[in-house]
């Protein structure tokens, strides 16, 4: 409690180990608010937590409590999800795929991940899960980084089709991105691209700063 108070005048670090994904994970108290870390940006909770939040107000938080199905593709301690079960009610079924033990233990030690009773956790690289899932889903949330990085599968034509091919019609896709540079920026005009006429693609620019929100909606 105490170490809470403090954290709204300097963050107080409270755990930390090497990540070979990420770099570091740190646990920190900052601002009365546990949050996750990799070692150049925030993973869970804090910004992270409210530019998803953001997202899923883009597409309505009444549509969503109409979803049955929520996978959650880049987990961390799994601030999304607590957003979908505390704030939106989403009652439905949420699938989360975290390729990084180690996070998932963070979470359930410090964010009681475990502790969300419709949630179904799986350990594995969401390349891999997407490609195997004979499942379809109402939302699928992209949410994939190796601490500032993010893979290039996310933007590749075989794993764009394979998420599509996984989303019902009148179903949204929410992919956060990360737009530091001119790179970046095209990189993203050119994941637009990719999306038919069956396809209704919005692009929510410069949410705290560097990050640029994707809505894609299944028309048919
Ligand atoms: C920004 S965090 C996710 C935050 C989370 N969506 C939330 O709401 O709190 C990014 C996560 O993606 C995970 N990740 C990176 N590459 C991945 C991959 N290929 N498959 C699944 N997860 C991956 C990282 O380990 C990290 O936990």
């Amino acid at each position: 409690m105490f170490k809470k108070y403090l954290s709204y005048l300097l963050p107080i670090k409270i755990y930390q180990k090497p990540s070979q994904i990420s770099k570091n994970l740190e646990v920190t108290w900052n601002n009365g608010q546990l949050v996750l870390d990799s070692e150049n940006t925030n993973y869970s909770y804090g910004s992270l937590q409210r530019i998803l939040r953001k997202g899923l107000k883009y597409i309505g938080y009444k549509r969503i409590q109409g979803f049955e199905n929520v996978l959650v593709l880049g987990v961390a301690a799994g601030s999304v999800i607590k957003t979908l079960v505390d704030e939106v009610k989403f009652k439905g079924k949420i699938t989360g795929v975290e390729i990084d033990e180690e996070v998932v233990k963070l979470a359930n030690t410090y964010f009681k991940l475990n502790e969300i009773p419709n949630l179904e956790l799986v350990v594995e690289d969401a390349f891999e899960f997407v490609l195997k899932t004979k499942k379809t889903y109402d939302l699928i949330i992209i949410d994939i980084f190796q601490d500032t990085k993010m893979p290039s599968f996310l933007f590749e034509e075989h794993f764009i089709n394979k998420v599509n091919s996984k989303l019902k019609v009148n179903g949204f896709i929410l992919f956060n991105t990360m737009v530091l540079g001119f790179k970046d920026r095209r990189r993203n005009a050119t994941y637009k691209s990719h999306f038919n006429e069956n396809y209704s693609v919005r692009m929510y620019p410069k949410i705290e700063v560097h990050n640029e929100l994707f809505t894609i909606k299944k028309l048919a």
